[in-house]
């Protein structure tokens, strides 16, 4: 287990025991074999603070920085109106946070869907501003030519099929995807469209699990499934929901912990300290001697 002192003159996390060098994309790429065979699941969570990202950097091999931020941090109603500079400041918050996982952060919408050179000038100013290696965008078909040309170019990226949020206007909901034969086979085009046009690992979200086993199966880069087959080569979660933070989670979400009642435990014993005159107490005041 490594602990962490902050040097708020960088803004960098000191680990002890200094762990390993960070995590490569080549590295996560090879981890699926020639075989297809993953030896070794990859292990993604989200993050998008310095702390958090310090807590989870240590037992994660990707730290994604997703638009699940609109939500979670700013308590909006879906991904949209995520934008550009909050992707570049929570990216950059993360990459400092953290020393041995490789950082990913999420095109928001509207950042990369209207030509591959409008995608390029925003993954290469999120590189630049956060300092991240790579990122993701959402879609299949449509994407591989944007994907294609920012990997040629040198911009790593994570695709991502199934339900795909971004896309919630068109989707009507957040209902998992591929219950019929026509829907199926879209999703698996889409995951082989992705996945030959060069992306060095796909997220399957939301979908029936046979699709997600089929994609995997068909796919030479590792897939990371959320709401999608234990049988993908990696899992992500969204970090807040698999904590607990939430009272309402999707079904495929397992809660590790249940932090909110914790913080409202919490929160409610301070209260009553405050109203009471028993906090601050002798233990942290300052005297003069
Ligand atoms: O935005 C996000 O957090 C994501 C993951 C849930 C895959 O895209």
């Amino acid at each position: 287990m490594s602990t962490y002192t902050f040097d708020t003159s960088t803004s960098r996390a000191h680990p002890t025991p200094a762990p390993m060098r960070r995590l490569t994309v080549p590295a996560i790429q090879q981890r699926k074999g020639a075989d297809g065979r993953t030896d070794e699941p990859i292990v993604m969570l989200t993050a998008y603070t310095a702390r958090m990202a310090q807590l989870l950097d240590p037992h994660c091999d990707i730290l994604l920085v997703g638009d699940s931020l609109g939500q979670v941090i700013y308590g909006l109603p879906t991904t949209i109106p995520v934008t550009m500079e909050m992707m570049c400041a929570h990216g950059a918050a993360v990459v400092r946070g953290s020393w041995h996982a490789v950082v990913a952060i999420d095109m928001p919408f509207g950042s990369y869907e209207a030509s591959p050179a409008q995608a390029f000038e925003s993954a290469s100013r999120i590189l630049k501003e956060s300092g991240a290696a790579a990122v993701k965008l959402e879609g299949g078909e449509a994407m591989a030519e944007t994907i294609a040309f920012l990997t040629a170019r040198g911009i790593p990226v994570i695709g991502h099929v199934g339900l795909t949020p971004q896309a919630v206007n068109a989707l009507g909901g957040y209902r998992a995807r591929g219950r019929d034969e026509a829907e199926a086979n879209k999703i698996i085009a889409d995951a082989q469209a992705v996945a030959q046009a060069g992306c060095f690992a796909l997220v399957l979200e939301g979908m029936m699990e046979a699709i997600a086993v089929e994609a995997t199966r068909s796919v030479a880069c590792p897939t990371i499934g959320i709401g999608a087959s234990a049988k993908c080569d990696g899992q992500v979660l969204v970090t807040e929901d698999m904590l607990g933070l939430f009272e309402r989670t999707p079904r495929f979400v397992k809660r590790f912990d249940d932090l909110a009642s914790r913080i409202s435990a919490a929160a409610e014993s301070y209260a009553a300290d405050v109203r009471a005159r028993s906090f601050p107490g002798e233990d942290q005041i300052y005297r003069s001697r």
